[in-house]
C-alpha cells in the first residue's frame, strides 16, 4: 500500500445490503414522508410528534439490522493503515451505527447520529438508544419540549466541517461508497481532493450524478466491491 492518506466518504449505500432503505432509489426512505415534513427544521416546527416518532422508530430498526461486509472491510482497513503509521478519516453521511458496529473508530458523521439527541435549549448533546418525545425533559437544563433528534437536517450545518475539509486538503486518495453525489456539501468533497491533488475513486452500485468528477469509477454492490478494494489495498 503506497497511500499514506485516505479520506472514505459514505453514503446510504453501504448499509443498503444491511437492510437500511437508502433515500433516492425505488422505494426510498422519504417515499411515504415529504423529506420537508421529517427533515426540515421547519417541518419539525410544524409537527414535532410526528418527527419524534419517525426517528424513534429509525432508531429502533437499528436493533433488526447488521453490518455488512463493506462495513467490516473498512474497518480492517483503517486498522491496517493506522498499523503501517497512515492516516484515515472515516466520513459518513449515514445516521446509523453500523460503521461502528463493523470495528471502525473514530468515524466522522456529518449528518448526526440516531442514537443522538440534543436539547435546543441549552446545546446538552447524549446518547440515547431509546424514544424521545415531545414532553422529554432535557436532563442537564430541565426544560421540556427541546430534546430533538441529533440529525442534521436540510437548511442546517453538517458536522465536523473544518476537520473534513482540512484532512481532504491533504491526502493522497479520497474515496466515494454509496452515494449518490445529489446532497451538498459531501457532493462537492471530490471537487476539494481533486483539487489539491488527490487521486479519487467511486466505488457505487450505478453511475451516479457526481461520477465524472471521479479518476475511476468501480459498480457492483458495496458489500461485494468494498472488500475487494481493501484487499487490494492491503494486501
Ligand atoms: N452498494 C453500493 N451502492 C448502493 C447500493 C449497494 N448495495 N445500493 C444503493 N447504492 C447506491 C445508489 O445507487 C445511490 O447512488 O447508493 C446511493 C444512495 O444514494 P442516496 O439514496 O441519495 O443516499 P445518500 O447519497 O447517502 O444521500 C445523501 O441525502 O437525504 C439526505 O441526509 C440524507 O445523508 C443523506 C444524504
Amino acid at each position: 500500500m503506497n497511500v499514506n492518506k485516505i479520506v472514505i466518504l459514505t453514503g446510504a449505500g453501504i448499509s443498503a445490503e444491511s437492510g437500511i432503505k437508502t433515500f433516492r432509489d425505488t422505494g426510498g426512505l422519504w417515499e411515504d414522508h415529504p423529506v420537508e415534513q421529517v427533515a426540515t427544521p421547519e417541518g419539525y416546527a410544524a409537527d414535532p410528534a410526528l418527527v419524534q416518532r419517525f426517528y424513534n422508530l429509525r432508531r429502533a430498526a437499528l436493533k433488526d439490522v447488521e453490518p455488512n461486509p463493506a462495513h467490516v472491510a473498512l474497518a480492517t482497513l483503517q486498522r491496517e493503515m493506522q498499523a503501517r503509521g497512515g492516516e484515515i478519516m472515516i466520513v459518513t453521511q449515514n445516521v446509523d451505527d453500523l460503521h461502528e458496529r463493523g470495528g471502525a473508530k473514530n468515524v466522522v458523521h456529518m449528518h448526526g447520529e440516531l442514537k443522538r439527541v440534543f436539547c435546543a435549549a441549552c446545546d446538552h448533546h447524549m446518547d440515547c438508544d431509546y424514544d424521545i418525545f415531545v414532553e422529554t425533559t432535557c436532563p442537564a437544563c430541565k426544560t421540556t419540549s427541546t430534546v430533538r433528534p441529533d440529525i442534521v437536517w436540510f437548511g442546517e450545518i453538517p458536522y465536523h466541517m473544518d476537520a473534513i475539509e482540512r484532512a481532504i486538503k491533504k491526502c493522497d486518495l479520497f474515496v466515494s461508497i454509496g452515494t449518490s453525489g445529489a446532497v451538498y456539501p459531501a457532493a462537492g468533497f471530490v471537487q476539494i481532493a481533486k483539487h489539491y491533488g488527490a487521486d479519487t475513486l467511486e466505488l457505487n452500485l450505478e453511475v451516479s450524478q457526481g461520477s465524472y468528477h471521479f479518476d475511476e469509477t468501480r459498480l457492483g454492490k458495496a458489500g461485494s466491491i468494498v472488500p475487494d478494494w481493501v484487499k487490494e489495498m492491503v494486501g
